[in-house]
Formats: structure tokens, C-alpha cells, sequence
């Protein structure tokens, strides 16, 4: 399947069959592909926490609204991400490169962070969303369906699995083999209201 295919063919699935095991390869192959999405600075702050014990994703489901796919989809993992990854040792993000590159780049890390805290939180989530289109892409391209999720209780969620300080929940991603059709697209926006050309339209 190509990336377009992929694209437009991704959708939003909530019943899944619970008998149906992901193998470690194609979970592998998920992560390596979640791991891919682009982070600013490479300071991949997501953390990708894959949920394998079933007491575990039913605790999760009772805090998720009830949703069935919390415990049914072969796979959870919980998006998570560091508010904090650009003051950790940030000249490895680029280990590999010339020594004056690690450094220049760990000193135009700390000016771009230091004393932000709203670039801080919003780059988890820049980060976050980006590697969870990116998962479930590759679900796709891999035969499988997916559902994004945050109806749940953040703090909850964040007890049961143990989430460390200035570490933030960003979302849920469920991937398995669906058993629904997906209900045709309702609701899309015209694009004259979503694409704009230049600048917003004085108001
Ligand atoms: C951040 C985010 C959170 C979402 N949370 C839920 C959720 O908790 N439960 C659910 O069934 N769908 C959830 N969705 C799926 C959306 O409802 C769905 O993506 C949207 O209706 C568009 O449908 P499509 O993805 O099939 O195109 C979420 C989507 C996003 C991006």
C-alpha cells in the first residue's frame, strides 16, 4: 500500500477482534515506525508505553469512558512525552555528529526551552501527534485498523502506569483487526473554510 492509500483509507475503528494477537515483529515494526516521526531538535520526547497486562487495560478501559477497544484492540500503547527531554544531556540527540555540532546544538536547545513552559508542554504534543499519525499509518500499510483516543481521565491514566513527574499523557492509540466497518465520513469541512491562502480573512 502506498502513503496516499494509506491516508485516505485510515479511519477511526472502536470494535475489534479480542482473540487476535499482533506478533512481536509487527509490533516492532509499529514502535520503528512510531520512532520515525520527526521531533524538533531529534529530542524525541514521546514514550511509548505498550500496554500487555490485560488487569492492566481493563483498570485503563474503567477510566477511558468504558470504551471497548481499551481492552478488545490487540494493541495500546499510551503516548506519553517528557516536558523535560530538552535539559537531559541534550547533545545526544545528535551522538554521531562532529563534536561542535553536539554542542551548538545542545546550547540552541536550552536558549529555545529555558524558560518556556507553554513551548515545552506544546512541543510534547507537537511530538506526540505526529508519532501517533505516523503509528497508525503504518497500521494501516500493515493490514491493520487503529483508533486515536483521549476520552479518558488523564490523571487516572497517569497513576495506573506510572507516569514519572513533568512526564505528560498525550493520547491513547489502539491498533487490531477490526470487525466494523467504518461508517461513511460525516461531517468533513468545506475547504474554503480549512485552507486558506496567505492569511486569515480580516476580521
Ligand atoms: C486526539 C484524538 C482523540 C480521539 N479520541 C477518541 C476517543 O476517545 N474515542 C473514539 O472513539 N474516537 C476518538 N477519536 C477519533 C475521532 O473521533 C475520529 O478520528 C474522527 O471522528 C474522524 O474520523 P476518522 O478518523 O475515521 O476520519 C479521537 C481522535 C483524535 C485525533
Amino acid at each position: 500500500m502506498d502513503t496516499l492509500e494509506a491516508i485516505q483509507t485510515r479511519r477511526a475503528i472502536r470494535a475489534y477482534d479480542p482473540d487476535h494477537a499482533i506478533s512481536p515483529a509487527e509490533l516492532h515494526d509499529l514502535l520503528a515506525a512510531a520512532r520515525r516521526a520527526p521531533s524538533a531538535f531529534n529530542i524525541q520526547h514521546c514514550r511509548f508505553v505498550v500496554v500487555r497486562d490485560p488487569a492492566l487495560r481493563r483498570e485503563l478501559r474503567k477510566v477511558a469512558w468504558d470504551q471497548p477497544d481499551v481492552t478488545d484492540a490487540s494493541v495500546l500503547i499510551v503516548i506519553c512525552a517528557d516536558r523535560d527531554a530538552w535539559k537531559k544531556d541534550p547533545a545526544r540527540y545528535f551522538n554521531g555528529a562532529p563534536d561542535d555540532v553536539k554542542q551548538r546544538m545542545a546550547e540552541m536547545i536550552r536558549g529555545y526551552y529555558e524558560g518556556r513552559e507553554w513551548v515545552q508542554q506544546d512541543e510534547t504534543m507537537r511530538s506526540a501527534g505526529l508519532a501517533a499519525q505516523t503509528l497508525m499509518l503504518a497500521a494501516t500499510a500493515m493490514g491493520y485498523q487503529s483508533c486515536p483516543m483521549d476520552g479518558f481521565d488523564y490523571d487516572a491514566v497517569g497513576r495506573l502506569i506510572n507516569l514519572p513527574a513533568n512526564h505528560v499523557v498525550a493520547m491513547f492509540v489502539v491498533i487490531g483487526k477490526g470487525t466494523e466497518q467504518a461508517a461513511p465520513r460525516v461531517g468533513k469541512l468545506p475547504d474554503g473554510e480549512v485552507i486558506l491562502t496567505d492569511r486569515f480573512p480580516p476580521s
